[in-house]
């Protein structure tokens, strides 16, 4: 029987490397992909997941509503702009379908992004 060693590897390093390390290894395509590391790296880290992902992936961008500041197109903070650009690509991405969840937590209203790539 598999070991919980046997299915779970931790990757430690920057981000945007260690995504780039997987696609170089031609790691097998991801089921589940969460985004929760610097916002302003975002469209980075989609570009990449999508390297990494198949039909039927789903990809999950968290921090995405940062109490309204990404609406607020006056607001130019680097994650804004990042979580922004994610929006963006993947909108203008047709295998993409994508929606966003406002929360309301402990931590004040923020939300999540769900993203379906279909092919
Ligand atoms: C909002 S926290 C995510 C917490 C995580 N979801 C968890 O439950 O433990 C963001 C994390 O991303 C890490 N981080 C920030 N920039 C990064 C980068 N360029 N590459 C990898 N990790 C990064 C931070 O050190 C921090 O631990």
């Amino acid at each position: 029987a598999a070991g919980l060693s046997d299915v779970v590897s931790v990757i430690v390093g920057t981000a945007v490397r260690s995504l780039e390390q997987l696609i170089e290894e031609k790691a097998e395509p991801f089921d589940l992909v969460f985004i929760d590391a610097d916002k302003e790296s975002n469209p980075d880290y989609l570009r990449l997941s999508l390297a990494l992902s198949r039909p039927g992936t789903v990809i999950i961008g968290d921090n995405v509503v940062r109490k309204g500041r990404v609406g607020d197109l006056n607001n130019q903070d680097p994650d804004v702009l990042g979580v922004r650009k994610f929006f963006e690509q993947a909108a203008s991405d047709r295998r993409l379908d994508t929606t966003a969840v406002q929360t309301v937590g402990s931590k004040g209203w923020d939300g999540f992004s769900i993203t379906l790539v279909s092919a």
